[in-house]
């Protein structure tokens, strides 16, 4: 696999290339910094489920990988305006390099191009790509409709989740599948593996921006709190009395860096963490029951895997 994922790698940068080499800079500024490929991997390790061999990933699977991490650049490029983050994958954002108005057109030109490289891939393909983009900004939508709402539901949060993350993570698997050819009831089976472990992964994602640093993440941690993004640990926190007093007056516009450390220390306080590691591990777990019935291949050894490393990432930190 380690073999597909660099191919992978030299895709995504030829696919990305422009006439323009300030385009061609712009796209490929993310690509260069690195980023786990979790979607890609997930691409390639779903279309080899049934081969009991290591052999190399087609072309179109490679092509459908990279679609997918296209689609994933460039909301992370339209996700930095609108957090106004200033750092991802370890570098500077488009944003604060080049601007919001290249990071907006350079974002829909990876969207441009990612549904290039679907279309390619036939109509299933294509049309599954097209209503993830809409399932994303769905989830981005809903998530900007509570923004400093502090009385944000754990209802509500689920389905923002579900459309800005697990979407994308649902459709790597099943593109992968799709792709290979995979029987019907496996692609369906991976679909909901990758919709499961996108929950977990957000999950985990929200704990780190409120656990994490900087340096560890590669982007701004605790912006949530900032931004007015109330995430699993803070709406669990927010029912302990103990703490919710206080945390509640703290979740406002005007609050300043002071402030969200300390709404971050009574989330702590709050067992918030706790108890979001506990769903993110629920979730996990789904995901890793969505395989049961697939056998030992490198394929699926490495999505099992990838639930084990998610909780790993996240103790390490803890
Ligand atoms: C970041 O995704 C955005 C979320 C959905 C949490 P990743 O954590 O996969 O980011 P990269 O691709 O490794 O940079
Ligand atoms: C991730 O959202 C972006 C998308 C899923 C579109 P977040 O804003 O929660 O992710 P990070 O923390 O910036 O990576
Ligand atoms: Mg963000
Ligand atoms: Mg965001």
């Amino acid at each position: 696999m380690q073999d597909d994922l660099l191919r992978v790698e030299t895709e995504l940068l030829r696919v990305v290339s422009a006439e323009d080499d300030f385009l061609t800079d712009v796209a490929s500024h993310l690509i260069n910094a690195g980023g786990k490929r979790v979607r890609p991997g997930f691409c390639i390790a779903a279309a080899a489920v049934h081969d009991d061999d290591s052999s190399a990933a087609s072309i179109d699977v490679i092509r459908g990988g990279c679609a997918v991490e296209l689609v994933h650049i460039g909301s992370l490029y339209h996700d930095d305006v609108m957090d106004g983050a200033t750092t991802r994958r370890g570098v500077k954002s488009i944003n604060a390099e080049w601007g919001n108005l290249r990071a907006i057109l350079a974002g829909d030109y990876l969207l441009g191009r990612a549904s290039e490289l679907a279309a390619a891939l036939g109509t299933e393909v294509a049309g599954l790509l097209a209503t993830t983009i809409t399932e994303l900004c769905t989830g981005q939508i809903l998530e900007l409709e509570s923004t400093y709402n502090a009385d944000r539901t754990f209802e509500a949060y689920q389905r923002s989740i579900s459309g800005k993350t697990s979407s994308l993570l649902a459709t790597a698997c099943r593109i992968g599948a799709i792709v290979a050819d995979v029987p019907r009831p496996t692609i369906d089976a991976l679909t909901e593996f990758g919709r499961a472990y996108g929950m977990a992964f957000q999950i985990v994602d929200d704990i780190l921006d409120i656990i994490a640093t900087d340096e560890q993440l590669g982007k701004p941690s605790g912006n949530d709190l900032l931004e007015g993004i109330y995430t699993l640990p803070v709406i669990y926190s927010l029912q302990d009395p103990a703490v919710a007093g206080e945390l509640r007056s703290l979740l406002r516009h005007d609050i300043t860096i002071e402030q969200r450390d300390r709404a971050r220390e009574l989330t702590r306080r709050g067992g918030g963490v706790e108890l979001a590691v506990n769903m993110a591990e629920t979730w996990a777990s789904k995901a890793d029951a969505a395989l049961f019935d697939l056998p030992d291949t490198t394929g699926a050894k490495a999505l099992r895997a990838a639930g084990h490393h998610l909780m790993e990432r996240l103790n390490a930190v803890r």
